[in-house]
């Protein structure tokens, strides 16, 4: 599609969400819920962003702030400098429409057909029909989804219907798209198709997306920096390979284990366990080196290569060996010296 500029207000830069000391309380019948503790991000303008949490963490709660559908307690939600907790009535619907929206379950209406699906938030602004059908039409092109322009949703599949669900949160040319879970319901090769597709968005459009998930693997392939959030707090942040490479806090570690397992078992670990037993991370060109000969005709060390695998991570490879290094102790402390500098992180694996 030709896109149509950006929407009226915005400029370059624009898209950033700011979460300043954000707490968010549940009133109950007998006790009171803390969705949100002291919740502070920066999301800066045109990147992706991933929250990642168990069910419960407080993601859905987190991202519904930035178009105001829920108001903090206490703290703020700053999205361009407007703090969005303080709008109302009109000044808050204005301010939504910069802001587009995809959900799990897709929120689509089954009666009305894809066009007019995707012409819809245009209609509710006032928009003439014709001119909303033909933005609703250079959206669905640039979603791939033209051919299904005059079909139902019923007659989709959940990764079609996810697509119509992103042309019509794009329909307004926001500057922030909210994810909530968006390809929860998909399966493995239509998420990575919607996981493109987002990127695009981002890199054609510089949108910026705030997406929320409890797929490891989502936060790999599309976000460029992570929140960890465990009930209601963020536990760490950063950039997404600083994570993968070295999670700070156990549920980080536990999320990075779904994409990068640490592959030998407990009951080997506690039969090689002691000196030696390293699981060695690898970054780019490291993952090249002949590590394991050299360190058996240089260092003079026997090598039990465990476990090796290697992945992508944000446009960088990361490599995963899991090795048992036996010989005298002044040459395994050499090889431990070796490895420390041609690798990212050397880990000792304990039982
Ligand atoms: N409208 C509400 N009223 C009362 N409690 C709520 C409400 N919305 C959320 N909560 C509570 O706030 C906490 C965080 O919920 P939230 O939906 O934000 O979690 P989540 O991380 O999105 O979980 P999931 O992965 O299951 O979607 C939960 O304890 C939940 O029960
Ligand atoms: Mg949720």
């Amino acid at each position: 599609m030709s896109p149509s500029g950006p929407a009226a207000g915005s400029g370059a830069g624009a898209g950033r969400i700011v979460f300043d000391d954000v707490s968010k309380a549940f009133p109950g019948r007998a006790v009171s819920t803390a969705a949100l503790r002291g919740v502070s991000i920066d999301v800066a303008p045109g990147t992706i962003f991933g929250v990642i949490g168990y069910s419960g963490a407080g993601k859905s709660t987190l991202i519904r702030m930035v178009n105001g559908l829920e108001q903090p307690t206490t703290g703020r939600v700053v999205v361009d400098g407007v703090d969005i907790g303080a709008l109302r009535g009109a000044a808050l619907r204005a301010a939504q429409k910069h802001t587009g929206m995809i959900f799990q379950q897709f929120n689509i209406l089954a009666t009305v057909r894809v066009r007019d699906n995707v012409a819809l938030p245009l209609r509710l602004d006032g928009v003439g029909k014709a001119e909303a059908r033909a933005r609703a039409d250079e959206v669905l092109d640039f979603v791939g989804l033209s051919a299904k322009a005059d079909s139902f949703p019923g007659e989709l599949s959940g990764g079609q219907k996810q697509r119509v669900g992103i042309a019509r949160a794009l329909a307004r040319n926001p500057r922030i798209l909210l994810a909530d879970e968006a390809t929860s319901a998909l399966d493995p090769t239509t998420t990575a198709q919607i996981i493109d597709l987002l990127r695009r968005v981002n890199r054609e459009y510089g949108t910026t997306i705030l997406v929320v998930t409890h797929e490891m693997d989502v936060i790999k392939d599309l976000a460029h920096q992570v929140a960890v959030m465990a009930a209601g707090e963020v536990v760490e942040q950063g950039s997404v390979l600083d994570t993968f490479l070295r999670p700070r806090t156990g549920v980080a570690r536990d999320f990075v284990s779904t994409v990068v397992p640490q592959a030998v078992p407990d009951r080997v670990v506690a039969h090689l366990g002691g000196e030696g037993l390293w699981r060695l991370l690898l970054l780019d060109d490291e993952v090249t080196q002949p590590l394991v000969s050299d360190l058996i005709t240089d260092i003079g060390v026997q090598v039990n290569m465990l476990h090796a695998d290697m992945t992508e991570i944000q446009e960088h490879t990361v490599g995963q060996m899991i090795v048992k290094v036996t010989g005298a102790p002044e040459r395994i402390a050499a090889a431990r010296r070796f490895l420390a500098e041609r690798v990212v992180h050397l880990e000792e694996l304990v039982a």
